[in-house]
C-alpha cells in the first residue's frame, strides 16, 4: 500500500497524545481497595501529585493533598480519628471534606481547607477523579454496565513509554501479524460513545481463512468479536465476545515521570453461580493470565525501545489516528499540578484534527 502524500503532509503534531507533561482529566486507579484498611492513611503519588489516601470508620475512602495547610507536614504521618485526619505535627484536624475542624491551641478552628479529591471504589480498586466534579462514572463497558463480574488482578507493570502508546497496541492491526504472529486480518470500526470514550470493534471475522483459526472456528460457532473501549486514553477494556466466555480485560494505566507508564490489568468474567461456575471462572482467569503473559512478552521490546512518532501513517494505522484525534479533543491537564493545560489557538478549527481518513492506493 502507498501512503497518500497529500494527507501525510497535512498532519500536525498532537499536543496531548504521548505528551509526558499532559494527561486527560478523568478517573485514574490509585491502589487496590484491600491495601487500605479502616483507620489507615498512606502516601501516594498519582500523575506527579503528592496525595494521601485514608479510610475512615465509615469505610469511605478520602484522598487529599499530602501537605498540611498549616506548615506543610506530610499528612500520611498523621492519624485517623473517626472519619477525620489529624496532622501529627501540631495536631490540627481536618474532616473528610478537608475542612479544618480543630486547632488545639485555639478556641475556634480557622476557616481553611485541605484540598480533597473525588474518589470511588470499583473493580477491587480505589480511583481518583483528577478534577473538581466527576463528569463520568468509573470506566465501564457500555453494553454491560449492569452486568455482575467476578474480578481478579492480572499484572502490575511499568513500561518505558507513554500510556497512550501502550494502549494503541490493542488497535495496531499490523503488529498482530508481525509481533504476535497471529494470522488475523483485523479492521476496526470506531464509535465515539461520548466525549471521553471511544470503542473500536473489529469488523472482520477473526475465525476466517487460516488453519490456526480453524481451531477457533470449531470451538465457537459465531463470529468472535474483538473490541476495545478506551476511557481518557488511559484505561482500555478489551472484550472478546459476544459468546467468548464473557471475558474482559481492563488495562488501567497512568502516566509516571519522564513519560513512563504504570499499569495494572484487571480481568473480569461474567459472574457464574454455584461451585462449578466459580471453579470454571478461576480456571479461565488462570488461562487468561498465561496467555496474557505471552502477549506481554511479545510486546516487551516495543515498549522498552519505542520513540513514538507516526511520521508515515498508512491505511492500516487509521484506528491509531482516530484514537489520537479522540484524545486531542479531551480536557488536557498538566502532570504534577493538575492545572488545565493551555490550549493553543488554532487558525482553523479543522487544523486541530489529524487527518484520519487516509486512503491508500
Ligand atoms: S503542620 Fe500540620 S498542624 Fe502544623
Ligand atoms: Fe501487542
Amino acid at each position: 500500500m502507498n501512503v497518500n502524500s497529500q494527507n501525510f503532509t497535512s498532519m500536525r503534531k498532537p499536543k496531548t497524545f504521548n505528551n509526558p507533561e499532559r494527561f486527560v482529566e478523568g478517573w485514574y486507579w490509585v491502589m487496590p481497595s484491600q491495601n487500605l484498611r479502616i483507620g489507615e492513611v498512606k502516601p501516594v503519588t498519582i500523575l506527579g501529585r503528592k496525595l494521601v489516601v485514608y479510610r475512615g470508620q465509615d469505610k469511605r475512602v478520602v484522598i487529599c493533598d499530602a501537605y498540611c495547610p498549616h506548615m506543610g507536614a506530610h499528612l500520611a504521618e498523621g492519624r485517623i480519628e473517626g472519619n477525620e485526619l489529624r496532622c501529627f505535627f501540631h495536631h490540627w484536624k481536618f474532616d473528610n471534606q478537608g475542612i479544618c475542624v480543630e486547632i488545639p491551641c485555639l478556641d475556634e478552628p480557622l476557616p481553611i481547607k485541605l484540598k480533597t479529591w473525588p474518589t470511588n471504589e470499583g473493580y477491587g480498586m480505589i480511583w481518583i477523579w483528577t478534577g473538581e466534579t466527576p463528569q463520568q462514572p468509573l470506566p465501564f463497558i457500555p453494553d454491560l454496565q449492569q452486568q455482575q463480574f467476578d474480578i481478579t488482578f492480572g499484572f502490575h507493570f511499568v513500561k518505558n513509554c507513554h500510556p497512550n502508546v501502550v494502549l494503541i497496541n490493542a488497535i495496531d492491526a499490523q503488529h498482530f501479524n508481525t509481533v504476535h504472529k497471529l494470522p488475523l486480518e483485523v479492521i476496526f470500526d470506531k464509535e465515539e460513545y461520548n466525549h471521553n470514550v471511544i470503542i473500536f470493534t473489529n469488523i472482520t471475522d477473526i475465525r476466517r481463512g487460516h488453519s490456526f483459526t480453524k481451531l477457533i472456528r470449531s470451538l465457537f460457532k459465531h463470529p468472535i468479536n474483538y473490541s476495545i473501549c478506551y476511557w481518557y486514553g488511559s484505561t482500555g477494556i478489551v472484550s472478546l465476545g459476544p459468546d467468548f466466555l464473557g471475558l474482559h480485560m481492563m488495562f488501567a494505566l497512568r502516566l509516571l515521570e519522564s513519560g513512563k507508564t504504570e499499569g495494572q490489568t484487571i480481568f473480569m468474567l461474567k459472574k457464574r453461580s454455584h461451585l462449578f461456575g466459580r471453579l470454571f471462572n478461576q480456571l479461565i482467569f488462570w488461562v487468561t493470565k498465561l496467555v496474557g503473559e505471552h502477549f506481554i512478552q511479545d510486546d516487551e521490546k516495543v515498549f522498552r525501545t519505542i520513540r513514538f512518532d507516526l511520521k508515515t501513517p498508512i491505511k492500516a494505522d487509521q484506528a491509531i489516528m482516530q484514537f489520537i484525534n479522540h484524545i486531542e479533543q479531551q480536557k488536557p491537564l498538566l502532570w504534577s499540578t493538575w492545572n488545565l493545560a493551555r490550549r493553543e489557538v488554532e487558525p482553523q478549527a479543522t487544523q486541530n484534527q489529524w487527518r484520519d481518513d487516509l486512503t491508500n492506493d
